[in-house]
């Protein structure tokens, strides 16, 4: 069953109905100013920050759910009504919410009144700006009083969930014209503040929730709107927020539009005040005028559309299967955008509180974001790289407003360092910016202790090598990529984090994941190594991974599959040995695309028992049998009930790992029903059963142990965006940027009988035609612009110039 549908010319997905199965949101803003918004307008905003800097209330967990946002009232004689339903929950005679990129519109019709709220966040301004344009489409005039309603959250947003008792105290305000400003704390040490604007005369304002509700209410019932008065309140103290009240007449068929502004400010210390106690405003007027009028905010809407037009032409797929355009073309690389933007941080399944930026997450989103805008990737590097501790090991995230390393978390995911040479081959790969590799990068954010970035690999690469257990396999530390994997914890004590707590002395537990993630990026540390003149160091890389993939089938592989690791006491896990837990995807994914056992038989038999043990029909689960009781020495994995997270859950992260395992056996037919599986726009029709956004991936969906297989969780924030991407674009389509050229290998199985991708890299544009005529196990035939060559890579072409490559497979 769908709830929406996919309008591609205009590159949104419309859903038809408040009533989906869950919050189907959108992110607006992809600098630094943020908000999320779900189809019924909740959801907030904040600037670089969610914990630090948000600037509006939102409820997690909350009872109902999806409590808070932009909303808008409608008060039409004596009814009132939401255009986006929540709310008021007022039935409405047509709703509609469209999703786009970098914009989301929101429309509902009452008794002849038609809303439609357009929310953008422009580039270049820390602003979301809201255009709501009311028409009246019944054949009577109508006088309509409007208002409006955001809450404001006191900054700091784990302060307002735990220390409230002083926030009901610190609570300021300033109402100037239609402009109402948020101000608290702003007399001590605080040069920012925010505001909500609208572009119209206002008969009335409230700042005070409390007036503007009524104490007992919910925002269904806003005492204010009932009465059709606004109290004119200013908050002191408890809980300030924002309402302007509008009146609007409207003859039949009119239409007027209003523009609302919500805004984030910082004044120069020296200049904070106009007078004292009064808010220095020049620069929020400044901000405002940018956004008086309708037309402007069509001008911030072509830019957007412009925006993304030029991003995505880096990458444009032509098959015949519209899912698959549109999930390359629009919404995985979308997806791709936010998450490299927002890391693991804020969503609706993420606070904005308790994690920032990951290392590990943040180096795999550069996969499938860098492509989209490379500078941005390259800074990424270097602030991710900067956190790196001198060992080589890395903290294990750090927060986006300070870029500093996160102690609370601290190091010791030892697969972490390995995911810093992913990131930079990928750029480097994509850019030929081989000069990163000399720029000098400080180590633990010290400048004192920088070194150029190849040594930040060097050190990544070598913190492996220097802490190998009993066979000869990289020990786990805390964890590696299955962060619930906790080989060293021991935890008894309920309550304690699995993740930073009772590392046991002795730590010999060794992760077989880690061994074919050193195997797989081995030939590219290699190749850096070479172009920074370390030949010793290159030709040792590669003998050490030789070495390596000697050690994972020796002690890596159980009889049919690769082993997850060995525990603490030396025991396997993920081998036919135990009883629960026999076997795991990860190490089959990575030890394949490695290419650990590809020519003696072993890669193709892991992939055969992925297949048989853990396919089903929503995907891939991540182990199986799924852990039904509690292993003090495995950790959180076993916390979970069977079929959730990553104990028997679809992990959809690693499905690709998977996907581009069965393309380097060339076995493409494979390799795309795994990607259908899981793909956004192919579950579209079962959204009663998945529940979350048919456009974007989620981190997990229940497996087949689970009571709710098929349901899935944690929405957009997930590696599974850029894996994905890269699984797709790289090797089934098989358009690889590589450091010397473009490797063009496309390995899809016969259903997508040929396509043609446009791709940019380096300045040039290559327009790549396949017709794909096999399953992916014979080489491609390539010719470039008309002339035959051997091999499937083709060189890279002058900036500049547009090169045509038939590819016939
Ligand atoms: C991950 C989860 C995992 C959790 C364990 C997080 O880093 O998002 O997948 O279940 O850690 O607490
Ligand atoms: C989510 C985390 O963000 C990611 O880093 C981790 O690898 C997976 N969970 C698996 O545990």
């Amino acid at each position: 069953m769908r709830f929406g549908h996919f309008d591609d010319s205009r590159r949104e997905y419309v859903i038809a109905t408040p009533h989906t199965p869950y919050p189907w949101t959108n992110y607006l803003g992809c600098e630094e100013f943020f908000s999320l918004i779900s189809h019924q307008a909740a959801g907030y905003s904040f600037y670089r920050d969610a914990r630090l800097r948000r600037l509006t209330r939102y409820r997690y967990n909350n009872v109902p759910t999806d409590v808070g946002g932009r909303y808008l009232y409608v008060r039409d004689g004596d009814d009132f009504w939401s255009p986006s339903y929540l709310p008021v929950k007022r039935e409405l005679d047509f709703f509609e919410c469209r999703h786009g990129l970098g914009y989301s519109t929101i429309t509902g019709e009452r008794r002849g009144v038609r809303v439609r709220s357009t929310f953008v966040v422009p580039l270049g301004h820390p602003a979301e700006v809201q255009r709501v344009e009311v028409t009246n489409t019944s054949t009577a005039k109508k006088s309509l009083r409007l208002f409006s309603y955001v809450e404001f959250c006191l900054w700091n947003a784990y302060d307002d969930m735990t220390n409230f008792q002083r926030n009901l105290s610190t609570g300021e305000v300033e109402v100037d014209g239609s402009t109402v400003y948020h101000k608290t704390e702003y007399r001590e040490r605080r040069n920012h503040f925010a505001f909500f604007h609208v572009n119209a005369p206002i008969h009335g304002f409230d700042t005070d929730r409390e007036r503007f509700l009524g104490l007992y209410n919910g925002m269904h019932e806003p005492r204010a709107v009932a009465e059709g008065q606004s109290g004119n309140s200013i908050a002191s103290g408890w809980a300030p927020v924002g309402s302007h009240c509008v009146d609007v007449t409207l003859e039949p068929n009119e239409t007027k539009v209003l523009v609302f502004v919500l805004g984030y400010v910082e004044n120069p210390t020296s200049e904070k005040w106009e007078r004292p106690g009064v808010l220095n405003k020049v620069r929020a007027r400044s901000l405002i005028e940018h956004f008086s009028t309708s037309g402007q905010v069509d001008a911030v809407l072509l830019a957007m559309e412009l925006h993304w037009r030029r991003l995505l032409s880096t990458f444009q797929l032509e098959s015949p299967d519209p899912r698959l355009n549109r999930m390359a073309n629009v919404w995985n690389q979308y997806q791709c955008m936010v998450t490299f933007n927002i890391s693991r941080s804020a969503s609706y399944f993420e606070s904005g509180i308790g994690r920032g930026m990951g290392f590990r997450d943040s180096n795999q989103d550069l996969l499938g974001f860098v492509h989209l805008e490379p500078a941005r990737a390259r800074e990424r590097i270097v602030d991710v790289a900067s956190t790196q501790l001198p060992d080589g090991s890395a903290y294990h995230q750090y927060q986006p407003l300070t870029k500093r390393g996160n102690n609370e978390i601290g190091s010791g995911f030892n697969d972490d360092p390995l995911w810093l040479i992913f990131g930079v081959a990928a750029y480097v790969k994509e850019t030929g910016d081989f000069g990163i590799l000399k720029e000098v990068v400080p180590f633990d954010n010290q400048s004192a202790n920088s070194a150029p970035l190849f040594e930040h690999l060097r050190r990544a690469f070598h913190h492996v090598l220097d802490r190998l257990g009993p066979h000869g396999l990289p020990l786990i530390g805390r964890a590696d990529w299955n962060d619930c994997l906790n080989l060293n914890c021991f935890s008894e004590t309920p309550d304690e984090s699995f993740q930073t707590s009772g590392n046991q002395a002795g730590r010999t537990a060794e992760s077989i994941f880690i061994a074919g993630m050193f195997v797989a990026v081995a030939p590219d540390y290699a190749y850096l190594a070479q172009r920074s003149e370390f030949e010793e160091e290159a030709l040792d890389a590669k003998a050490q991974a030789e070495k390596m993939s000697e050690t994972v089938l020796r002690h890596g592989w159980d009889g049919d599959w690769f082993l997850r690791a060995y525990d603490f006491f030396g025991k396997k896990v993920g081998s036919h040995e135990c009883t629960e837990g026999k076997i795991f995807v990860e190490p089959q994914g990575f030890c394949v695309m490695a290419g650990i056992g590809k020519d003696t038989g072993h890669a193709k038999k892991a992939l055969d028992a992925t297949k048989q043990l853990l396919d089903t029909q929503y995907g891939i689960v991540l182990n199986q049998p799924a852990y039904t009781k509690y292993h003090v020495e495995l950790g959180e994995i076993t916390s979970y009930p069977p079929g959730y997270k990553e104990n028997g859950g679809i992990f959809c992260h690693n499905n690709p790992w998977i996907m581009i395992a069965e393309t380097t056996l060339g076995r493409g037919d494979r390799a795309f029903e795994y990607y259908k599986k899981i793909a956004p726009a192919y579950v579209e029709e079962r959204s009663e059963v998945h529940r979350l956004e048919p456009y974007v991936y989620a981190q997990m969906i229940a497996g087949r142990d689970a009571p709710r297989h098929g349901e899935a969780k944690n929405s957009w924030l997930t590696g599974t965006a850029a894996w994905n991407f890269v699984a797709l674009s790289q090797h089934l389509l098989g358009v690889r940027p590589d450091f010397e050229g473009l490797r063009i290998h496309p390995v899809i199985g016969r259903e997508i009988d040929k396509f043609t991708v446009t791709r940019r890299c380096r300045g040039a544009e290559y327009v790549i035609r396949v017709s794909n005529r096999g399953a992916g196990d014979r080489a491609p035939r390539l010719t470039v612009d008309g002339t035959a060559i051997h091999g499937d890579l083709v060189a890279y072409a002058p900036a500049g110039s547009r090169v045509v490559i038939d590819c016939e497979v």
